[in-house]
């Protein structure tokens, strides 16, 4: 079993840093495409079997040191009640506007309402047994709330910030609800086996500082407070964070996620002890090899051999990313950082 993930979660010492790739599993990997072709995208997430073989894909092509369950972290909102679609983006027939939409909201039963996740979950854990360790994942509340509110994505979310701001009742409402859902639907992914929990926060850093600390902050340290974390790292990715890390922090988990405009080494001298996860630009994956070296070695570099990093890309790789080029980059981690 290769452990490496693990161990640079817990900040230990490791043979040669481990990385993978946030949407590893995905568009740009032909083999997926594939798959993908026979159903919809939603058929894939509910169908343990090949949800199973798109999360393994990427073990094999790019040999990462981690797998990362195939879902969305909008799964579990269709069973509050929300009917939801991919065009390839995320659609909601009816958005969160009022508090009587908050209070229809339903928090699921796990087992009966979501079972293929935590099928697809247990599946993959005798698949990978021999291979690598599999990371459980969901939203970060405000994150969910941002597609709850708008109904798809937005450059701005604006819909949700109005909320946020004029009906101050209803957005707490509704988060401490998308809490309570996402504490239980992490929870019963680490009971189904998931070794490790990514929280994507992808839209907190649209908030300044001061409002993140007011508006996201709570919800998120309590729901990571709330999760069983005995032996499960949980990695705490808040795009855009570069400014308010000591803020992100309080929220708590063990490993920062790290987009790319931060400096890795910047980050880590305020952060502590605390692993990190990043952060290379997910575009660096266009460039010739020797470009993608050179990035590679300036992120190691700021790192200064410090232990708790995971490498990886700053956010998703792009679906028109030649594999090749993910390839090289993990290859590049591994040649770069052998012991
Ligand atoms: O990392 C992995 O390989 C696991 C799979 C994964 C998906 N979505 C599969 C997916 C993960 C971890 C996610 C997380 C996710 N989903 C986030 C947070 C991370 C981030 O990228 O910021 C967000 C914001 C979403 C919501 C979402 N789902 C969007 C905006 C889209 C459409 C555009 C896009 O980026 O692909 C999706 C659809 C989606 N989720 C696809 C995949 C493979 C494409 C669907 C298809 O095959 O047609």
């Amino acid at each position: 079993m290769n452990n490496r993930f693990l161990d640079a979660c817990w900040g230990k010492p490791v043979d040669r840093v481990p990385v993978w790739l946030m949407r590893q599993a995905g568009r740009y990997l032909p083999d997926y495409m594939r798959v993908r072709s026979k159903c919809t995208f939603l058929e894939l997430c509910k169908t343990p079997e090949l949800a199973a073989e798109v999360t393994i894909q990427p073990v094999d092509i790019l040999g990462v040191d981690a797998a990362i369950l195939f879902s969305d972290i909008l799964t579990p909102i269709e069973p509050m009640g929300m009917e939801l679609d991919f065009v390839p983006g995320p659609v909601f027939a009816k958005p969160i506007r009022t508090m009587a939409d908050v209070e229809a909201l339903k928090i699921p039963k796990m087992e009966t309402d979501v079972p293929y996740v935590l099928d697809a979950v247990k599946l993959l854990r005798k698949e990978l047994a021999a291979k690598v360790p599999l990371i459980g994942f969901g939203g970060a509340p405000f994150t969910l709330a941002c597609y709850m509110v708008e109904g798809k994505g937005s450059k701005d979310f604006a819909a949700l910030k109005k909320m946020m701001y004029a009906e101050s009742d209803v957005y707490a409402a509704l988060m401490d609800k998308i809490t309570t859902m996402d504490m239980e639907y992490l929870n019963a992914q680490i009971k189904a086996g998931a070794q490790a929990i990514q929280i994507f926060d992808t839209w907190g850093g649209m908030l300044s500082p001061a409002d993140y600390e007011r508006y996201v902050l709570p919800y998120t340290q309590r729901l990571i407070n709330g999760l069983d974390r005995t032996n499960v790292p949980v990695i705490h990715f808040v795009k855009g964070a570069g400014t308010m890390l000591e803020i992100v922090k309080e929220a708590g988990g063990d490993v920062m996620g790290l987009d790319w405009h931060v400096n890795l080494g910047k980050a880590r001298d305020i952060l502590g002890d605390m692993p990190v996860q990043g952060n290379l630009d997910p575009t660096v994956l266009f460039a010739p090899n020797e470009i993608i070296e050179r990035e590679v070695k300036r992120v190691l570099a700021e790192n200064a051999g410090r232990p708790g990093l995971i490498f990886n890309l700053g956010h998703g790789i792009l679906p028109t990313v030649p594999p090749e080029k993910a390839i090289f980059m993990v290859d590049c981690v591994h040649r770069l950082t052998q012991k």
